[in-house]
This record gives structure tokens, sequence and C-alpha cells, in this order.
């Protein structure tokens, strides 16, 4: 891309309401509001967002904005609770977002409450995976799409995991260069050797990074293990204990399973013991948030089926030396004198089709 894509303020402006508020992002984990009126908030582009578990089977996501005079009436990011009341004027909504009491405001008299209930996000729930979109206009489904993953990721049985660890990353960089660093692994020899450890760059290329399978928004994310490699670790040895299905003594060799959504990416991948949930969200045009969070077996007990430090640590390398490599590009692009290189065919596939989604989504193709 021109390099004002990477700089621009007015661009910026316009991916957001073309690619963020209309693609399906990964909010979290449903095991993470297990209980009826428990909630989670969190901001996502520019807006405070509330996923609540209303019914044992249903959960609602809603913008964190009174109807009345717009206060942030959620004020902590989780929690239980029977009804929302906002603090401001003690407007109050139950768990599925309608008013239920508004002080001195009878219903049907100077207003009709049915008019005013909490501004609704669309939610999907896929395997346990929660996912939001903020656009006005009804998106087309998740499921159908993640379907297609199914077969492989019902193996680790994705509702019996739980979140055991979460690094959020800023980057000094616009999204989209760690978009690009991200889908390919031309760099990964060079700047990775912990990674490289495990992960077969050969493999990624025969199987994932071709533009065969990486036009789409929504497609198949796995890592590719070296033969021999147990799981994505820092020798290939397991982190944690096993997820799903297997057993230790009869472990697969080399398993991974996952999917991914993009430009705005989500990214799920698992191999037999643990995952990494990955979403990138701008928060400017040049700065970009990076979310990490590990999943282990539901069971799973800290300190004896796994160790915090080892679950993460190849990923947590992995990222900083993406992150440095970024915002040195950053620097770079923003250059009078930059123009875009050509991107190698073989090597970086995977960068042009996510380039071509995205300049879709904007309408600029
Ligand atoms: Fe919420 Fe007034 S702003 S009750
Ligand atoms: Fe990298």
């Amino acid at each position: 891309l021109p390099r004002e894509y990477y700089l621009e303020p007015e661009i910026y402006a316009r991916e957001l309401d073309s690619v963020f508020l209309r693609q399906w992002l990964y909010f979290g984990h449903a095991s993470e509001i297990p209980a009826p009126g428990d909630y989670l908030v969190q901001e996502i582009v520019g807006e405070s967002v509330i996923v609540v578990r209303d019914t044992p089977d249903s959960l609602h996501g809603f913008l964190n904005v009174c109807r009345h005079r717009g206060y942030q009436f959620c004020e902590e990011t989780r929690g239980n609770l029977k009804r929302f009341t906002c603090p401001y004027h003690s407007w109050t909504y139950d768990l599925g977002g309608r008013l239920i009491r508004a002080p001195s405001l009878a219903d049907g008299a100077s207003i009709v409450y049915g008019d005013w209930g909490l501004h609704r996000v669309h939610l999907e729930v896929w395997k346990g995976f929660v996912f939001v979109c903020l656009s006005e206009a009804q998106p087309s489904p998740l499921a159908p799409e993640l379907s297609r993953h199914s077969a492989q990721l019902a193996r680790i049985q994705p509702e019996r995991i739980k979140k055991a660890a979460e690094t959020r990353y800023v980057i000094n960089a616009n999204w989209k260069l760690f978009l690009e660093n991200y889908l390919e692994c031309y760099h990964c020899r060079g700047s990775h050797p912990e990674f490289c450890v495990t992960l077969s760059v050969a493999k990624q290329y025969e199987e994932l990074f071709t533009a065969r399978n990486t036009v789409a928004e929504y497609n198949g994310g796995t890592l590719k293990l070296k033969t021999g490699m147990q799981t994505l670790s820092m020798d290939g040895r397991l982190v944690s204990s096993p997820l799903g299905e297997f057993r230790m003594g009869e472990l697969p060799d080399a398993f991974s399973v996952g999917f991914s959504v993009q430009p705005a990416l989500s990214r799920i991948s698992f191999h037999v013991d643990h995952g990494v949930v990955q979403t990138l969200r701008p928060i400017s045009e040049n700065q970009t948030e990076w979310i990490n969070r590990w999943f282990v077996h539901v069971d799973a007990e800290e300190g004896s089926d796994y160790e915090l430090s080892e679950l993460v640590k190849v990923w947590d390398i992995t990222n900083r030396q993406d992150i440095h490599l970024v915002e040195r590009t950053q620097r770079g692009v923003k250059s009078r004198r930059y123009v875009p290189g050509p991107l190698s065919p073989s090597r970086e596939p995977a960068v042009a089709s996510a380039l071509q989604t995205y300049l879709t989504l904007m309408g600029e193709e």
C-alpha cells in the first residue's frame, strides 16, 4: 500500500467504519462469564462493549452507553449483576437490555420504555468463542464460515478450556504493518530463532501461506509444527496437560488447529495442550494493541499442570521480536522517499491477499 495508508488519520477513520465496524471481532471466551449475571466490559475500537450472560444459555452484547444522557454506566470491567443501574440518574435496564425503570419518568406517560433499551451489539458464540460485530446493519452470520474448521477443532473440546494468561502489547505502528508481518514467514528464520525450534516454515508455505488459502476473510489459521514436535513451545515439549480427546502417551505428532478472521485480525490457534487467541486492535493511525490470551484445559492447575512462564514464553518472545520489526518499519515508512517494494510471490502471498481483502472492504477495488 502507498505510504499514506500507514500515516493518514483520514484513512484510519475510514478503516474503522469499513473494516473494524463491519467484521466480526473476537471478544472473549464463554468460560469467562459462566453464570447468569456475569459480565465483561472491553474497549473495542473506541466503543465500550458489555457482554453479559442473561440466562445459562444466552449472552447479549450492548454498548456501555446509557440511553438517558450517555453515561458509561458499567464502571467495572467484570462482575455479576441482576440488572444494570446507571449511577447518574438511576435508569435501570434488565440483563436483556430493556429499560425497566426511569425515576420520575413513568412508562407510557412521558416516555415509552420499549423505545429506550440499550444499543445492541451483534454477538455470536461459536464453540465457546464469543465474537461481536459493531455494525448497525445485520452482519452475515459467522457460524457457517467457522464451521468449515470445526472438525479438527472438536478434538480439543473448545468448550472445556479456560483462560490462563493475557498480555496486551502496545505497538507504535499502524495496525496493517503488524498484520503484514504476521501473515508472512519470510522473516521467521532470521528474526525468530525460538519460534523456529518448533515451527515448520516449510510446511507453513506448503499448506497455509498460499494465495489459495488466504484470500478470504475467514480462513484456517493453523501454525504448522515440525515433525516430532508435540506443541508450540521453547523445545516442542508440552507446556500443559492435554486438551480434549488427547491422552498422554497417545498424542498425535505436530497437531495444530485454528482459524482466523482478517484483516481485522482475530486468530485462534491450538495444539494438543494449549492454545492462543490473538487479536489486533487499532488505537490510532500509528498505535495498535495486540492482545494475546492463552488457554489450557479447564481442569489444569497452575504449578502442577502448567507453569505460566513456560506457557507464554515462546509467543511472548516472538511478539516482542515482531513489535521491534514493525515499529522500525513504521519509522521507515514515514520517510518521504518511501515507496512500497515488491512482495515475494512465494513468501508473501498472504500479505497480498490480506491487502486485497482490505481494499475490497474499503471499497477501493
Ligand atoms: Fe444514565 Fe442519566 S445518564 S440515568
Ligand atoms: Fe514474526
